[in-house]
């Protein structure tokens, strides 16, 4: 910008040497002007955001003053805080569950996005939207969204992935400025608060995606590569189980298919890979995906692995705990004040799954969250009496020592040589 300022200034220039000490002069009075504006712009985060959009060379950490020479201050860093963007999804039933879940993720900096499926009841789905409209500090920030047409949603089907996929565009149409996405169900809860997990994201790059995934299928590649099956809630309105179809398919051999957890954090970037498809891989699987039983446990991970752009962005973390039989069954334990120790051990941002109103999750609200009864977790945005009924400055983040069990797990997912080594194998 600048540079352009004083390129178009020096052709003046040489047009009229005469009038050399008055244009120094005009250079001198624009650029003091420019950084007295761009003082005035810095005191906030957001109006930081507003300022980069209109000068885009501050995006880049490169120092492009230092090349020139000049007494200039270094260039502002950017906005630091990043931004997180939540699918919270359930199903019938579930809305008192997901309210809760929601309440315990809020945070004002991020957006939310809430889906109850086809299966739930019109009530239901009126509840909740209706909840949101009436949640005065949701209705002041404006950063939640219920999807008003919902989905149906078989479970092990592609619809599951569908969803995901649907979530992700809206939340890429309404929402321009998130870092990453998180695929979260109303039976899952936080074990850090939201300060805690934007003070630690704040320092990752923002192209990191954690997915965990092995190219082992194991008993997979018979029970889920190889089988055909219809997810009927593609073309029916009432909900009905996947069913299979003869014969079965070979494994494919113009890529390599991957699987893992159905529980991820993805980059915004990835996901607008995988949303705008300008290579055609994506689309391509979610293809080859519809027939495949547990689509969600292997599209995402055969996507990324399978392109050389995003390949050495993956951390092989769901960032969840989840605590599976061995041999994994079809379903989780539900995780009981038992299990609460082993939780906070692990360091994950997320646990699953909760019986509704468990006394585990209040555990989780009195010792991790500092929760209280029905409120949003307590943060460094929390204003008003009582305490985070209104919103302060939504980028001072308070982190507790959530963020210190995060930063350990983080750090020793990151660590070379073992991250490269866990990539994609
Ligand atoms: C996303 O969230 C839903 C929870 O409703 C889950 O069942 C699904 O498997 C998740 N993952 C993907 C990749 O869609
Ligand atoms: C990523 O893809 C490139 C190109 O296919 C390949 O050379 C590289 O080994 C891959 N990296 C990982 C971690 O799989
Ligand atoms: C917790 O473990 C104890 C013994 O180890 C068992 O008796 C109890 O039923 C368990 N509680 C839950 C809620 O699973
Ligand atoms: C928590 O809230 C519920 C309903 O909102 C209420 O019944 C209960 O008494 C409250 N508990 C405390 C400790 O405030």
């Amino acid at each position: 910008m600048l540079k352009k300022i004083k390129m178009k200034l020096k052709e003046i220039k040489n047009l009229h040497l005469e009038k050399r000490w008055t244009f120094t002069l005009a250079v001198a009075s624009i650029i003091s002007i420019f950084l007295l504006a761009a003082c005035f712009n810095l005191g906030t985060v957001s109006s930081l955001s507003k300022f980069n959009s209109f000068f885009p060379i501050f995006n880049t950490r490169t120092t492009n003053f230092a090349e020139e020479k000049t007494q200039f201050p270094p260039p502002p860093p950017r906005p630091t805080v990043p931004r997180f963007a939540y699918l919270v999804s359930g199903s019938k039933g579930d809305l008192d569950k997901l309210w809760r879940t929601v309440g315990a993720l809020y945070h004002p900096w991020n957006y939310y996005v809430l889906h109850l499926d086809l299966e739930s009841s019109v009530e239901e789905r009126m509840e909740l939207a209706s909840r949101v409209e009436r949640d005065p500090v949701f209705a002041s920030v404006g950063n939640v969204y219920v999807v008003p047409k919902a989905n149906m949603v078989t479970y092990r089907g592609p619809t599951m992935v569908s969803n995901t996929l649907h979530a992700c565009a809206i939340l890429l149409k309404k929402f321009k400025d998130w870092d990453w996405f998180i695929n979260l169900s109303a039976s899952d809860y936080p074990l850090v608060t939201q300060d805690d997990l934007l003070f630690t994201f704040r320092d990752l790059k923002r192209d990191l995606n954690f997915i965990e995934h092995t190219s082992n299928l194991g008993w997979k590649e018979n029970k889920r590569a190889m089988p055909l099956m219809v997810d009927p809630g593609l073309y029916r309105n009432t909900k009905s189980d996947i069913f299979w179809v003869q014969p079965k398919r070979a494994l494919p051999t113009t890529f390599k298919l991957f699987t893992g957890s159905a529980w991820m954090i993805l980059s915004r970037s990835f996901v607008e890979y995988c949303i705008w498809g300008w290579d055609n891989l994506p689309r391509t699987l979610l293809m080859y995906y519809t027939n495949f039983v547990s689509s969600p446990e292997g599209y995402f991970q055969t996507v990324i692995c399978n392109t050389p752009e995003f390949n050495s962005t993956v951390v092989n973390h769901d960032m969840h705990f989840i605590s599976w039989d061995t041999p994994p069954k079809q379903h989780p334990h539900v995780l009981t004040l038992n299990d609460t120790d082993k939780m906070i051990a692990r360091g994950s941002a997320f646990a699953r799954k909760f019986k509704q109103d468990s006394l585990v999750l209040d555990r989780i609200d009195r010792e991790l969250l500092h929760r209280k009864n029905g409120s949003f977790t307590p943060g460094g945005w929390c204003k008003g009496d009582p305490s985070c009924t209104k919103v302060g400055k939504p980028t001072r983040v308070k982190p507790g020592p959530g963020a210190q069990r995060l930063r350990r797990l983080i750090g020793k997912l990151l660590q070379q040589p073992k991250f490269s080594q866990s990539q994609c194998q």
